[in-house]
């Protein structure tokens, strides 16, 4: 048996973050160096399952493979010096969907990868502003400093006037993007020069230059590196501990994440600032420090992952106390016991069992069928951890079976997917329970609905796109009335929320006029749900 000691000692050196970004701004290749650099992989490209490259780690459904996206997520583990880094794979399509948000709710930090060459992308935005709602602190990785790009002071402008959060720059790039030598580094006061190596595939090459030396090799170069970084200090912008972690400012690092540039000192900013999993606040809004008796949020349920086997792995962030496996925990939800013998790490198809966590980590647990997203598992005394919040979906369609004879597969395929938060579930009399309409944040989830579907259950479906654009909840007086008025109408989500869709703002503004107020609620927007 371990002490309280040793768990708030192994939970002082966890740092579990994700990278957010827009879609081929770099996160599968940063995440293959990240991992290269902490020796978790001998080579780059063993993680990564783009091009020619072995694909070990994501991608790992059909559809993802065809189409070059990964859709799921997990943890990849790794460990710098004597810190356990814990690395949660976000989704890396453009559509938006929940998946995303629950991961965030995962973690303690986040790093926001930005292209030099784009800056703050469509998914950048909203990554960044769900990490805001939750105040979960952001290092910024300003990536493809190889490549022609935007100057980085004009970066940092962008950052600071359309986030409202100030940049801090940890180092500064000697060079221009698109002839990146190297970094100041302001601990040192010198440079640190890179040096390619061929095709990334190694640790780059690094050598530490004193102030005179950068200065006789890289000229104006270094110059002007040195006195935007002073420029930038003397107006404030230097990181500082706690407005970091408060989400006021971040620091911001320069990367060339295909040729290894700039990777390590992303892994020792994000062991030395990061911060550590601190106590989880239950239902009740009572904090259970670290080293109590463990409790676990499950954050995303994924099934067919293994496809001979047909199970359904849950995936649990370890909140407080030591997991250890074979042990019997308390499904919170429901007062069962919840025996622990199938605990994995899980990355991409990579398995291997896990017999102990502390908190920060990610336990994926196999075949838990009796287990949903936003249940708590605990030992000792109860604990439940408030649920994570449905968003507003914005995209409605109905499903049909195609062929009646796999109703029943329909049937069983629709609440899987529905409990996993795939897609949203809306149910009504009129449309009966054969025709469900399908609610979703991006129009993604109803392909990846429709693909689990067939493959999964043998349920093809056919779907047809309804003209809703809004949906509100609606009290159970008013929606009769709501329910009759044309261009709206009123179904139920399987969590009992009487839903009311309205074909454009101007429907629903006319139907409200009419209706007592507060009949109509807005349902949670991505903004402001993860708020604790
Ligand atoms: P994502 O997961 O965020 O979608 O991005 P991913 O890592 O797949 O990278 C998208 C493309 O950008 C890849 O090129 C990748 O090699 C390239 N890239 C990533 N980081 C850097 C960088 O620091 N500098 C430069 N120059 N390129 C970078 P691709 O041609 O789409 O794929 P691949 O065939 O090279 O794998």
């Amino acid at each position: 048996m371990s002490s309280d000691a040793d768990v708030a000692q192994e939970a002082t050196r966890r740092r579990t973050f994700a990278v957010i970004s827009h879609p081929d701004a770099g996160k599968s290749t940063l995440t293959e160096a990240l991992a290269l650099h902490a020796h978790a992989i001998a080579e780059a490209g063993a993680v990564h399952g783009k091009g020619s490259r072995r694909g070990v780690v994501s991608d790992w459904l059909d559809m993802e493979q065809s189409r070059g996206i990964s859709i799921t997520s997990a943890a990849l583990q790794f460990t710098v010096d004597d810190v356990v880094l814990n690395l949660l794979d976000t989704p890396g399509h453009a559509d938006f969907s929940e998946d995303t948000y629950r991961v965030l709710s995962a973690v303690d930090c986040a790093v926001m990868l930005l292209d030099a060459s784009k800056g703050l992308e469509p998914q950048t935005l909203k990554l960044f502003e769900a990490c805001r709602a939750r105040r979960t602190p952001v290092i910024t990785v300003i990536n493809k400093w190889d490549r022609p790009g935007q100057e980085p002071l004009a970066l940092l402008d962008e950052i600071q006037d359309r986030l409202g959060i100030t940049p801090t720059p940890l180092n500064w790039p000697v060079g221009i993007a698109g002839d990146f030598r190297g970094v100041v580094n302001p601990q040192t006061g010198g440079m640190t020069q890179y040096t390619r190596t061929p095709g990334g595939a190694t640790l780059a090459g690094r050598e530490e230059l004193d102030a005179d030396e950068a200065a006789r090799r890289h000229g104006v170069d270094w110059e002007t590196a040195t006195e935007e970084l002073d420029l930038l200090h003397s107006s404030g912008q230097v990181h500082d501990q706690e407005t970091f972690l408060a989400a006021m400012t971040t620091p911001v690092l320069f990367t060339a994440a295909v040729l290894n540039f700039g990777v390590a000192e992303l892994l020792d900013t994000a062991a030395q600032i990061a911060p550590p999993p601190s106590a989880w606040v239950d239902v009740e809004g009572t904090a259970r420090p670290v080293d109590a008796d463990f409790s676990g949020f499950i954050f995303k349920v994924q099934t067919g992952m293994d496809r001979s086997h047909r199970d359904r792995v849950a995936f649990m962030r370890v909140c407080s106390g030591k997991f250890e496996r074979g042990a019997v925990l308390t499904h919170a939800a429901t007062g069962r016991p919840f025996p622990t013998k199938y605990a994995q790490s899980v990355f991409g198809r990579e398995r291997e069992t896990i017999d102990e966590a502390f908190p920060g980590d990610v336990v994926g647990l196999v075949n838990a069928h009796a287990l949903n997203v936003g249940d708590t598992l605990h030992a000792g005394p109860a604990v439940t951890y408030p649920p994570l919040p449905r968003f507003t979906p914005e995209h409605f369609a109905t499903a049909r079976i195609r062929d009646t004879g796999r109703s029943k597969q329909f049937r069983r395929g629709i609440e899987m997917l529905d409990q996993e938060g795939v897609v949203q579930v809306l149910v009504s009399d009129r449309r009966g329970a054969q025709s469900p309409v399908l609610a979703a944040v991006g129009p993604m989830q109803f392909e990846v609905a429709s693909h689990r579907l067939q493959h999964e259950f043998g349920a093809e479906i056919v779907l047809e796109p309804l003209s809703y654009a809004l949906a509100q909840r609606v009290s159970a007086e008013a929606a009769p009335t709501v329910d009759r008025t044309h261009g709206a109408e009123v179904l139920e989500r399987t969590d009992g929320v009487l839903v009311a869709l309205f074909v454009n703002r101007w429907r629903l503004g006319s139907v409200a006029a009419d209706l007592p107020e507060g009949s109509l609620m807005p349902m949670l927007g991505s903004g402001e749900v993860l708020g604790t």
